[in-house]
């Protein structure tokens, strides 16, 4: 955790940079992009347009060095109780083969899982394992929430091929509309469910897997057959096993795993039958290269630490109010959406690990799309409006043999907008362009940009298994990084659990006016003319 003497000094290096431009710092030394640019399994983070100088870096990496990441990331992958209130490790990096000696029996639990699911993954492909009609699966439904679902959401939208071994889908919300939109158009014959909950307790994916195996019934799969057609992931083999899911169906998950961490492991199945066992091994394998350079980067050449300091910086320093995810690339249109609930499940928290109050703003507000679609939305705020921000551009170089004509324009808009962030409009400028356009001079002022917005560029040749592996495991990184600069615990999430406690108490309130008098005016309300609409 950052020392209060820490905490001085930064305030008055963001004091001292704040009146300064980035264009500034860029126009002054010739050498800013190559000094803040690092690069590490595939990936390349140009931090060279951040607010931050060399005398602002070494006190953001002298603060790293007493806040001893490296010792907290050795104790990451070591298993360390780092997720103090519920007394468990946080070893997703063993999932992907960062192993210890001392680990050696989860690691071979790790190896069985793995075989087991490449065995799964390879009889489907080949036809070996087939549905209860005999016909081959031609589509595999995910049905999980949160980290059970993002993860996998995210990387098979990212490496979405032409012609997938078999098609994914994904059903998270409880509202029955996502599981009838999804279903609409498959055979159940042909369709395969895997039930991913860790806990197997969660009310939106149980609901949904009860629905999804009455469909399967519904369109002839016999009870009895039900078996050849549903997977389940979870720590709950029990809870599985009274669903009517064998253990032979059954894959582990782990309590030293955390849902939002949990792609690498047996959540992330669908991913391998959908794209094939090597894929999900390469994307394995681009996390783990991540590990290592995480493992072996000096403070400032780490990629994963150097984004936890400038999270830091921007937050807390600079006083940035959101932060942006803008990746380049359709593939990673759900990025920031695994983004949002790995960075703020884990470090919107407003206690330290002894329990203290923390006065200072934790996690930023994350959000973000798939450029070029927020350009004609919401970057007339990024550009006008009065807030403050820090973003992450995401930029793959190349996208294989597509229209180049409109990879080009693609890229254009992302560099574009990276200079508009940077430079903005000047007054000066807004005066010309009032003159050019043959307006009054006092219609300038709405011209104007200010720029300076901090952000760094994240590129990579390609998004491949490797670097959306390499891409997941640097943010993970920074995420825990960032939750040990601010002295709080990343790997539990006891804000999401009041809201399902009183769903609980209200679903009994709707469904028959149970407890309506218990509870605010407001709420009871809003519960009497739902009760009316549905009655
Ligand atoms: O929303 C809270 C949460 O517990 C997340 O942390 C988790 O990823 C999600 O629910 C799903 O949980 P499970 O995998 O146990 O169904």
């Amino acid at each position: 955790m950052l020392q209060s003497s820490d905490h001085v000094t930064l305030m008055s290096e963001a004091d001292r940079l704040r009146p300064i431009s980035v264009a500034t710092l860029l126009d002054q030394n010739s050498d800013r992009v190559s000094q803040l640019t690092l690069t590490g399994a595939g990936l390349t983070l140009d931090a060279s347009k951040q607010l931050i100088d060399e005398q602002a870096l070494e006190a953001l990496a002298a603060s790293a060095a007493g806040a001893d990441l490296a010792g907290a990331y050795e104790r990451l992958v070591t298993g360390a109780e780092v997720n103090i209130t519920e007394e468990r490790a946080a070893l997703h990096t063993l999932l992907r083969g960062t192993a210890h000696d001392a680990l050696s029996a989860l690691a071979n639990e790790v190896t069985v899982t793995l075989s087991r699911m490449r065995a799964a993954t390879e009889a489907i492909h080949s036809g070996d394992q087939v549905g209860a009609s005999g016909q081959r699966f031609t589509d595999v439904i995910n049905i999980g929430i949160g980290g059970s679902d993002l993860g996998p959401r995210m990387v098979c939208r990212a490496l979405d091929d032409a012609s997938p071994k078999v098609k994914t889908h994904f059903i998270s919300n409880v509202d029955p509309h996502d599981l009838d939109v999804v279903t609409r158009d498959l055979n159940p014959q042909t369709t395969l469910l895997i039930i991913c909950s860790k806990t197997f307790t969660t009310e939106e994916t149980l609901t949904n897997a009860q629905r999804a195996r009455s469909w399967l019934i519904d369109g002839g799969v016999s009870e009895t057959a039900i078996g050849q057609h549903v997977f389940a992931v979870t720590t709950n083999l029990t809870a599985a096993a009274e669903f009517g899911i064998g253990e032979d169906a059954c894959f582990p998950m782990w309590d030293w795993v955390g849902g939002r961490y949990s792609v690498w492991s047996a959540i992330g199945l669908v991913i391998a039958l959908g794209f094939g066992w090597s894929t999900f091994a390469s994307f394995l394998a681009g996390a783990k290269a991540m590990d290592e350079h995480t493992r072996a980067a000096e403070c400032t050449e780490n990629m994963p630490m150097m984004m936890a300091l400038l999270e830091l910086w921007n937050t807390r320093y600079l006083n940035t109010e959101t932060h942006l995810v803008l990746p380049y690339s359709q593939r990673l249109e759900h990025l920031a959406d695994f983004l949002q609930q790995l960075t703020m499940e884990s470090n919107g928290k407003r206690v330290t690990l002894d329990g203290q109050a923390i006065n200072q703003v934790t996690a930023p507000v994350l959000w973000g799309s798939a450029g070029t679609i927020g350009q004609h939305s919401y970057y007339q705020l990024l550009h006008q409006g009065n807030r403050r921000f820090s973003a992450d551009i995401v930029l793959p170089l190349t996208n294989g043999d597509v229209d180049k004509d409109a990879h080009r324009k693609l890229a254009s808009n992302a560099l574009a907008q990276s200079r508009a962030f940077l430079i903005g409009r000047s007054a000066e400028e807004s005066q010309a362009l009032a003159v050019d356009k043959g307006l009054a001079s006092e219609l300038a002022p709405h011209f104007e940009m200010p720029g300076n917005h901090p952000h760094s560029t994240l590129i990579m040749n390609s998004v491949n298994p490797q670097t959306v592996g390499a891409l997941i495991a640097a943010y993970e990184h920074k995420t825990y990084f960032l939750s040990v600069l601010m002295g709080l615990n990343a790997f539990d999430q006891w804000g999401v659990e009041l809201g399902k406690v009183i769903g609980k108490q209200i679903r009994a309130t709707l469904e028959n006016g149970e407890g309506l008098d218990d509870l605010d005016a407001s709420t009871a309300a809003l519960a009497t003319a739902w009760r009316e609409a549905n009655s």
